[in-house]
């Protein structure tokens, strides 16, 4: 099945807003022959658990620290699953800007990993050069992640490549399907090498400046199973139109 995430970032402005955006997801989406996933603020969450829905839950974040603490502030992904989510999203291009470490990414995937939690770890390079150091980039932000942890694990992972350049308002565009098919390939086989068989089962999605148009170029030509989508994860018709289609495509 093609996995379609829905990152809502930090929007919309209200619980109310937030309950509309959930309902119409939750209305439209029926019986969805692609897995979907809306991974709204932390804080609208826990509403919106124990109804059943073909819209999964994910979380945006995870804390780095585990179980329970006398630390303020802090979501523990123990937590994040109690509260309904069953993915969550590590590694996202805006948390690396604001700060969030290679150390910080590899600790939260495992965590999230170990707490049962399908964990979206998402890479991918600021920008291009003719000299194609976009690869390297990439293979280490997947080696520094996933080095440490077991093929037996591998089936709750998921990763993302997210071109920073494709993400966002300001973005140059979306990345065009011949470098989402180039990328994907290549993280198949980062993959494969780190975890053998497993790893070549792990889905690989894209994501940056996804819609309705360009969707099912990329889940059928470039060779992705499944979308990240930040805009327009936020216009329930296009979402939906988007999950549709990959319901309509062979796994
Ligand atoms: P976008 O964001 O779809 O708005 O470009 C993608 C993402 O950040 O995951």
């Amino acid at each position: 099945m093609k996995i379609i995430v829905g990152n809502w970032k930090m929007f919309p402005a209200s619980f109310s807003e937030a309950k509309s955006l959930m309902a119409a997801l939750r209305k439209g989406a029926g019986k969805s022959r692609a897995t979907i996933v809306a991974c709204p603020p932390l804080a609208y969450l826990g509403a919106f658990a124990g109804v059943k829905s073909s819209v999964a839950l994910g979380a945006q974040d995870i804390s780095l620290f585990v179980g329970t603490g006398a630390r303020t502030g802090e979501v523990s992904p123990e937590m994040v699953k109690s509260l309904g989510a069953s993915y969550v999203i590590v590694g996202h291009s805006e948390r690396r800007a604001g700060g969030e470490t290679e150390e910080t990414i590899t600790t939260k995937t495992t965590q999230g990993i170990q707490a049962g939690l399908t964990t979206i770890l998402c890479v991918g390079e600021k920008d291009r050069d003719a000299s194609g150091a976009y690869f390297t980039v990439v293979r280490a932000q997947l080696r520094s992640a996933l080095e440490g942890l077991a093929s037996g694990r591998a089936k709750q992972l998921v990763v993302a490549y997210e071109p920073v350049w494709a993400i966002g308002a300001k973005a140059k565009g979306a990345a065009t399907p011949e470098i989402v098919r180039e990328m994907t390939v290549y993280i198949r086989k980062e993959l494969a090498s780190l975890f053998g068989k497993s790893g070549r089962a792990i889905p690989v999605l894209y994501g940056g400046s996804v819609d309705e148009r360009n969707a099912k170029e990329y889940l059928t030509t470039s060779g992705a199973d499944g979308l990240l989508i930040g805009r327009v994860s936020l216009e329930p018709t296009r979402f939906l139109a988007i999950a549709k289609e990959a319901g309509s495509l062979p796994v």
